[in-house]
């Protein structure tokens, strides 16, 4: 059994040893799973290539873990629970026996259409219950999964469908979300048009049933597929360092890269995590109401409780459809225990009001999570004493795409509750704060960056296709160390407070962008001549998106020239990332060197303009005064 810490003291204990043994413990941990070979070594590892391994020469497959293994001892019980964006429809339950065939056939009809070990399986698709069946289904057979979040525009798809050269994209019509249906398959055929050359199949799942084109010898439907296919598919073999899944996300520069992770240190870590964080027993019912396009929703939706036996929702709704009371609805009708979602959603919710969590049997919840940005104190009450009634303890886990799993996070009632803070690491992962010198911070009440000083199972391996960017990005930084890009505190009790991105990516609704990236959709626009994009404070989405963009003087109707903009970033990256605030300024506020000077930019946004620090240095220190103006007639429009 993987080990269930259930009290501080135990946790103390586990964390010593831990840190003392990082080998033995996470040896101890490996040892309760389903492996196909034993590994040789528990570690190997330096920071400098990088190059990490885990569970070394060990043979496995994560679906034995998560499906075959429980079948004796739970295969009529509930694995996971689909429910629908319309409450009026039926909801979906698979057993794990269910859900264990329907991965197989799903596997079957992969292999069927040439999918191999190995290759590479794009996802573009709502939040139904083929995608995690599917998702599972590559990992049974060794096909490396890259699921592409079903917001982003056919550009985006494009761009991650060539970096990962995927062989299949598997889609759905239609996504039913809230009052609307947004085409999901014309999206994939637009992508397709850009030189995809590496997609042989698309699989389309019939969701709403709407009409969509389907181009002959390369596009199948999904249920045809299934259909003879047989309900047993023999587990591929696989090495513990074989990837398991590839996951794009952003950074300070240039595109999106793909995160890759390997099976054997990502399973040992997301079950372990998922187990003692939200405390899960036996019988519990968690849901976790992230989309499975970020990384939230793979470890923490499909592999982490499965791993577990958990029983696991998912949903494809949005928390205000048909009403504010969808979250509660979904709690009390399956008797949920464990609810894990973001701090946007508990924002927005609560400007609806209080009554609407009032209507709802919410006596069932034990844990409540929250993920994906820093909780402000206000949202945090409030989920504390309306959602939790002052008494179900929040969990507030810091991790990241990169991390694979939860990092520093309570578990359960274990650790003191201290709103806004994300408290302490997990057994096995050593933080700490650095100077910008990359001197180590030691003691309590300090503030630094923050990093990794050794590796953890389910660590970033390596960016797909580009491994010197890993080391650039994560390992170049600061000497033997992961650095998170992130800004945290540590208050006198040890405890950390996460601030926030110290690089260039902002943090909008939960959703991870660069400014960057933004900025390069937004100079797309032919009357742009150069833009600079921050984050700025959202009362909903914690950070909005601002972009200073300098036009070519031919702009006659502002109104229209910024709904264009919004239009070529929609296109370019999708809806998430518009623009909430465009300002149009004849210069933007630059180095002697030609570098934009953010921190002004990101000051003036924020609506705080009274100490800019020393300007004088400038190339061109008279801009200021006139952006200084233009942002407070913008801001002033909210
Ligand atoms: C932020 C999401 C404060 C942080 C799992 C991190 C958080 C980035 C928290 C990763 C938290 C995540 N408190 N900030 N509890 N959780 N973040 O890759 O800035 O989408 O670096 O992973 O989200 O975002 P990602």
């Amino acid at each position: 059994m993987t080990l269930k810490i259930k009290s501080l003291n135990q946790y103390k204990k586990a964390y010593k040893k831990s840190v003392k043994d990082p080998e033995g413990f996470w040896a101890e941990q490996a040892a309760t799973f389903k492996w196909k070979k034993k590994w040789r070594k528990t570690l190997q590892w330096e920071f400098k290539s990088p190059d990490v391994k885990w569970f070394v020469g060990g043979k496995l497959n994560i679906t034995e873990n998560c499906l075959d293994r429980h079948l004796k001892t739970r295969g009529d019980q509930v694995a996971l629970i689909w429910e629908p964006n319309d409450p009026s429809q039926a909801y979906k339950e698979y057993t794990y026996k269910e859900l264990h065939t329907e991965v197989c056939r799903f596997a079957n009809v992969l292999k069927a259409n040439n999918i191999k070990k190995g290759d590479r399986v794009c996802f573009y698709m709502p939040m139904v219950a083929e995608l995690a069946i599917g998702v599972l289904a590559c990992a049974r057979i060794g096909a490396i999964h890259s699921v592409v979040f079903a917001g982003f525009s056919a550009n985006a798809l494009a761009d991650r469908i060539k970096d990962a050269t995927c062989k299949m994209v598997i889609c759905s019509d239609f996504n039913a979300r809230g009052a609307k249906n947004i085409p999901v398959k014309a999206v994939v055929d637009d992508a397709l048009k850009m030189r995809c050359k590496s997609i042989e199949t698309v699989l389309v799942h019939r969701n709403t049933g709407e009409k969509v084109k389907m181009k002959k010898g390369r596009d199948k439907w999904l249920h045809e597929e299934l259909e003879g296919k047989r309900k047993t598919c023999k587990a591929e073999v696989m090495d513990s360092e074989d990837p398991l899944f590839i996951l794009y996300t952003s950074g300070s520069t240039g595109k999106p890269k793909g995160v890759v992770h390997t099976c054997g240190g990502y399973m040992v870590y997301t079950s372990f995590s998922f187990k003692n964080v939200f405390q899960y027993e036996d019988g519990d019912v968690y849901w976790c109401t992230a989309d499975i396009g970020w990384i939230t929703g793979h470890s923490y939706i499909i592999y982490g409780p499965l791993l577990s036996g958990a029983t696991t929702i998912m949903s494809e709704g949005v928390p205000t459809y048909p009403d504010a009371g969808r979250f509660w609805h979904i709690c009390e009708k399956h008797k949920v225990n464990q609810f894990y979602t973001a701090p946007t959603a508990i924002r927005a919710l609560m400007a609806k009001g209080d009554h609407w969590p009032t209507h709802y049997d919410l006596n069932n919840l034990k844990v409540l999570g929250t993920v994906g940005e820093p909780i402000n104190e206000e949202a945090w009450n409030w989920y504390y004493d309306k959602i939790g009634k002052g008494k179900t303890p929040i969990v507030d886990t810091w991790w990241q795409t990169e991390t694979g799993g939860i990092m520093i996070s309570g578990m359960g009632d274990i650790h003191p509750l201290k709103a806004t803070h994300a408290g302490f690491p997990l057994p096995g992962i050593q933080p700490c704060l650095v100077t910008p010198d990359g001197e180590e911070i030691k003691g309590n009440d300090v503030e630094g960056l923050l990093c990794v000083k050794f590796p953890w199972p389910s660590m970033i391996r390596t960016t797909y296709g580009d491994h010197e960017r890993c080391r650039q990005v994560y390992f170049s930084a600061f000497e033997d160390m992961y650095f998170t890009g992130d800004g945290a505190r540590r208050d006198e009790n040890g405890m950390y407070r996460i601030i926030g991105r110290v690089d260039d990516v902002i943090n909008v609704s939960g959703h991870r962008m660069g400014t960057a990236e933004v900025e390069n959709a937004v100079n797309e626009h032919s009357n742009v001549v150069e833009s600079a994009v921050v984050g700025y404070p959202h009362h909903i989405k914690g950070e909005g998106i601002y972009a200073y963009v300098i036009t070519d003087g031919m702009v006659k109707d502002e109104n229209k020239f910024r709904k264009e903009v919004l239009a070529v970033v929609t296109k370019e990256i999708g809806p998430i990332a518009k623009p909430d605030k465009i300002q149009l300024v004849s210069g933007l506020p630059k180095t002697r060197s030609g570098k934009i000077m953010r921190r002004i930019l990101r000051k003036i946004a924020s609506g705080d303009t009274s100490n800019l620090g020393d300007i004088s240095t400038l190339l061109n220190p008279e801009v200021v005064e006139e952006v200084k103006k233009g942002a407070k007639v913008l801001l002033s429009n909210e």
